[in-house]
């Protein structure tokens, strides 16, 4: 593939992006903080279901000050059901340094508690608009399958959409499982993978996600759980999962209960 065939084929994604790219509520701000929030939900969530859980901590939170101000439990309980509740952590405490100290400069965001080079990107990418394509597994993805050569940029000014395409193309065609290449893929035409018939071969591999049946993932949900809905949940209900919370910041322990981290003694 020629260095233009592949610039070519940037282009034909952002065309489709600007007519059919749904029109999702991070994708109307270049906030920094929204679009932290936003991809720090989405890192590990499906779309649909990060819309409403964005939507009402933005409401609650709109400035990273504002979450700063309240405990890491009310931040936890509004997590509550997104999974991956480390990530609510690592936001509250990001919110208490930018509170405190400014944003850092977009080439140290990574200084941010929770900030790897993924986040980072997105910030530099969808909030700052500079030109770099922040790679997700399913931008990795995509970018084995179709530019082998590796990402030709994006037409100057265009790096937003490109890289919001990107996702949208990760999810809707490009998937790992069943890719839907002749399903109207707008990369499509001179797809190198699917050309070769090899796009399940070009996957790069990724570890599957552990059961989560009857593992400490989920018996340390269930805890949390109570302690959203209920305050408190006794830690004899299940010593080992309430050890692995309190050992994360995730709640505090008061004798023989559990109580939201952060609440006063
Ligand atoms: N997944 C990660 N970031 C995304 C975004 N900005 N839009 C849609 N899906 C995403």
């Amino acid at each position: 593939m020629t260095p233009d065939a592949a610039r070519s084929a940037v282009r034909r994604l952002v065309r489709w992006f600007d007519r059919d790219g749904p029109d999702l509520p991070w994708r109307r701000t270049r906030d920094r903080w929204a679009v932290l929030v936003s991809e720090v939900m989405l890192q590990a969530t499906p779309v649909a279901r990060v819309v409403p859980y964005y939507e009402d901590w933005m409401r609650r939170w709109p400035a990273p000050g504002d979450l700063a101000s309240v405990t890491v439990g009310e931040a936890l309980a509004a997590w509550q059901g997104l999974g991956y509740p480390r990530r609510a952590r690592n936001l509250h405490a990001a919110a208490g340094v930018i509170a405190a100290h400014g944003w850092p400069a977009p080439a140290r965001y990574e200084d941010l508690p929770g900030v790897g080079r993924y986040t980072a990107d997105a910030l530099r990418c969808f909030a700052d608009e500079q030109p770099v394509l922040p790679e997700d597994v399913n931008v990795r993805r995509v970018v084995a399958r179709r530019f082998p050569d590796g990402w030709p940029g994006a037409p100057r000014g265009r790096s937003w959409h490109a890289g919001q395409a990107m996702m949208d193309l990760g999810r809707e065609f490009c998937r790992a499982r069943a890719p839907r290449c002749d399903d109207g893929c707008p990369m499509r035409a001179g797809c190198p993978a699917a050309d070769a018939g090899v796009v399940d071969e070009v996957t790069p591999r990724t570890r599957r996600q552990a059961r989560y049946e009857g593992s400490m993932r989920q018996r340390r949900g269930h805890l949390l759980r109570a302690l959203a809905t209920d305050g408190r949940v006794s830690v004899g209900s299940d010593p080992e999962a309430a050890a692995s919370l309190v050992a994360e910041g995730l709640a505090d322990r008061r004798g023989v209960v559990l109580v939201p981290a952060g609440s006063a003694a």
